[in-house]
């Protein structure tokens, strides 16, 4: 029996004392130089965020404040002020946070509120407290609240027409699980306990509705407005409605196990655990994902360096929060694979444009982002290595 429970641990410690310890500084020294290229190359416009850099292609595309990805430069500026220390980009990170401002008095016009806001002024606020942030955070949360449909239980993720897709009814996409964010750390820091049910019904709903029987996801799910009855599962960004598109699963692992330490449910702690394992089972040899695991074109289809940077992120909190070492020390592994791999040659920009990561691919089926340098994949690595520092720090 106990030969039973200590062979895979000893297995994977064995592994681990193997392989030189991975010095996460080194990976964060390079991206500080990085941001700091991008940040000579900011244009004098509104239209001034970094967004994404085609491949081959040294040029970002900037966005304004409404683009779903405006928060994860300032995001990511934050985290590099956070390793280095370098007020550089504190600065950097106030003033691309402050342009954010507007989203906390409009009206919602999709669910992406969390991605922006507190990427942005939600990782300003851990690391300086400042009150403003504060105030912006709260509204953004109540603004998204209203997108919430009782009725339903989840989150209106679009609520406009999308392109090529016949949705007339609710519509609540995987993405959409990482926004809860917002509202769970609204509701701890002095916003109303209603937002807190909004995000647990909407993580139950969606655990219920979103899944195959073998815990892949489906991209959307569209409901009955009135009824709450689920109409179909399909996909917007994936290769096909049953396929497994691999930044639609890294959502769901990194958002089961930030619900499970928001919530303590361990239903979303073993739910993370199932849709973790069925990703893992199918990545190629570098730990890479192809951007859709049933793309037919594999192994000649694009990667998602983004999809993996999120996975490790997630991976590094789920590892610790597991009771079973051999399944912690599983994961803790396959996240530093994940890393160890991003950091390479292969996958970092290094000389041939100022991201941080190549690879990644953003909407495949609209033609948008493929295996191109993308912001929120470089926000997710920064955040993961940040993580791992922290981990070997506390000699876990
Ligand atoms: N939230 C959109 C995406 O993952 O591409």
């Amino acid at each position: 029996m106990l030969k039973n429970i200590f062979l895979p641990v000893f297995i994977v410690l064995l592994f681990h004392s193997c392989q030189a310890q991975f010095n996460v500084q080194v990976p964060l020294d390079y991206c500080a130089v990085q941001a700091k290229k991008t940040l000579k190359v900011i244009p004098a416009t509104a239209v001034n965020i970094p967004r994404s850099i085609d491949q081959g292609k040294t040029e970002w595309h900037f966005v304004g404040y409404g683009d779903w990805c405006s928060g994860f430069w300032p995001g990511t500026l934050w985290y590099l002020y956070e390793s280095t220390g370098d007020t550089t980009f504190k600065t950097a990170a106030d003033r691309f946070t402050r342009e954010l401002r507007p989203l906390s008095v409009q009206k919602a016009v999709d669910h992406d509120l969390g991605f922006q806001v507190f990427s942005s002024f939600g990782k300003g606020y851990r690391l300086t407290g400042n009150p403003d942030y504060k105030k912006v955070i709260l509204a953004a949360a109540d603004t998204l609240a209203t997108l919430f449909n009782p009725k339903v239980g989840t989150i209106l993720s679009w609520p406009r027409s999308v392109p090529h897709m016949d949705w007339p009814q609710h519509n609540t996409i995987i993405d959409n699980m990482i926004n809860l964010e917002l509202l769970f750390w609204a509701a701890r820091n002095g916003g109303r306990k209603a937002l807190y049910d909004m995000a647990v019904s909407h993580a139950r709903v969606t655990m219920k509705n979103h899944f195959r029987p073998d815990f892949r996801a489906y991209h959307a799910v569209v409901y009955d407005k009135d009824t709450g009855k689920k109409i179909k599962g399909l996909t917007h960004q994936g290769y096909a409605d049953d396929s497994m598109w691999a930044r639609g699963q890294a959502w769901a692992i990194y958002g089961y196990t930030m619900c499970y330490r928001e919530s303590r449910d361990p239903a979303f702690l073993d739910f993370a655990e199932k849709v973790t394992d069925v990703y893992l089972k199918d990545l190629p040899a570098d730990r890479i994902p192809y951007w859709d695991f049933n793309d037919p074109d594999i192994p000649n289809a694009p990667r998602d360096a983004s999809a993996a940077a999120v996975v490790a992120s997630g991976l590094l909190e789920l590892s610790a929060f597991l009771k079973d070492p051999a399944k912690a020390a599983l994961y803790r592994k396959e996240a530093e694979e994940m890393l160890r791999s991003l950091s390479s040659a292969t996958y970092q920009s290094r000389e041939k444009n100022s991201a941080f990561l190549l690879h990644s691919t953003g909407n495949h089926p609209a033609g948008s982002e493929i295996d191109a340098s993308i912001i929120y994949a470089d926000y997710y690595y920064a955040e993961a290595l940040l993580r791992l520092k922290e981990l070997q720090q506390k000699n876990k």
